[in-house]
């Protein structure tokens, strides 16, 4: 199957210039504000002694902060080769080699070039997507079968449902056209994306609007 969304596409857009910045950037200022907002939510859920799989998870921002915050172990899943990279170079510079894995490929594979590696990973006790879910055509795919791996706690950061956002993705979609770049933006219906968490078993936790984006929590009942 063609895939709009293979390495080649997200090496093109998070590139190794793209990775370099991203790091230079979380060194000197810590984790964007979406990605705070993720992580304070989560944080406010108890994360200590629990286990992280963070997928789509760029240069690993995620991941560091939350081995700060007491996460037993983080296991990374990246499509680009050049965040791959970076954050393997971020783990060994914080020290932290030993409790963050980095793993490169697809976490569901839509192109038949390659293996998904949902099925080759543990259930975790946090699953993280954060501003993923708008880079990947197969929501269902995507969301369905990182949910079923959460055994406490689901994170996300995916763009609102709001006719202003969609005119966003157009024009960004357009550029990337131009630009002969195969990757595109998706903007997912927040009730469908809703529907297929709720159907991992996962009930809402925290919702918030943050401009373009909307951060969500899920857990999982005990
Ligand atoms: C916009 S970036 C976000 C990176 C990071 N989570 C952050 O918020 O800084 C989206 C990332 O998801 C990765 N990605 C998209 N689909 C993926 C998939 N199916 N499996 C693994 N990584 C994926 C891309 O390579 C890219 O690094």
């Amino acid at each position: 199957m063609a895939c709009g969304q293979c390495q080649s596409g997200a090496a093109n857009v998070f590139g190794e210039r793209a990775a370099r910045r991203r790091l230079e950037r979380y060194r000197a200022k810590g984790p964007g504000g979406t990605t705070r907002m993720l992580l304070d939510a989560l944080r406010a859920e108890g994360v200590a002694g629990l286990t992280l799989l963070d997928i789509g998870g760029g240069i690993g921002a995620i991941g560091f902060e939350l081995l700060g915050a007491g996460v037993a172990t983080a296991t990374e899943v990246e499509l680009s080769p050049a965040y791959v990279l970076a954050a393997r170079d971020e783990a060994e510079r914080q020290g932290v080699a030993d409790r963050y894995a980095c793993r490169a490929g697809d976490f569901v594979a839509l192109a038949d070039d390659f293996v998904a590696l949902a099925d080759d990973l543990p259930a975790a006790g946090i699953v993280t997507l954060d501003r993923v879910i708008c880079r990947y055509p197969d929501m269902p795919a995507l969301v369905g079968q990182s949910a079923v791996k959460a055994a406490r706690l689901y994170g996300a950061a995916y763009p609102r449902d709001v006719w202003w956002v969609r005119a966003i993705r157009v024009v960004a979609n357009v550029g990337l056209r131009v630009t002969r770049n195969p990757l595109r933006l998706f903007i997912h219906r927040t009730a469908a994306v809703e529907a297929v968490v709720r159907g991992g078993g996962l009930v809402p936790l925290f919702h918030r609007d943050a401009g373009y984006w909307q951060v969500v929590v899920y857990g999982r009942p005990t």
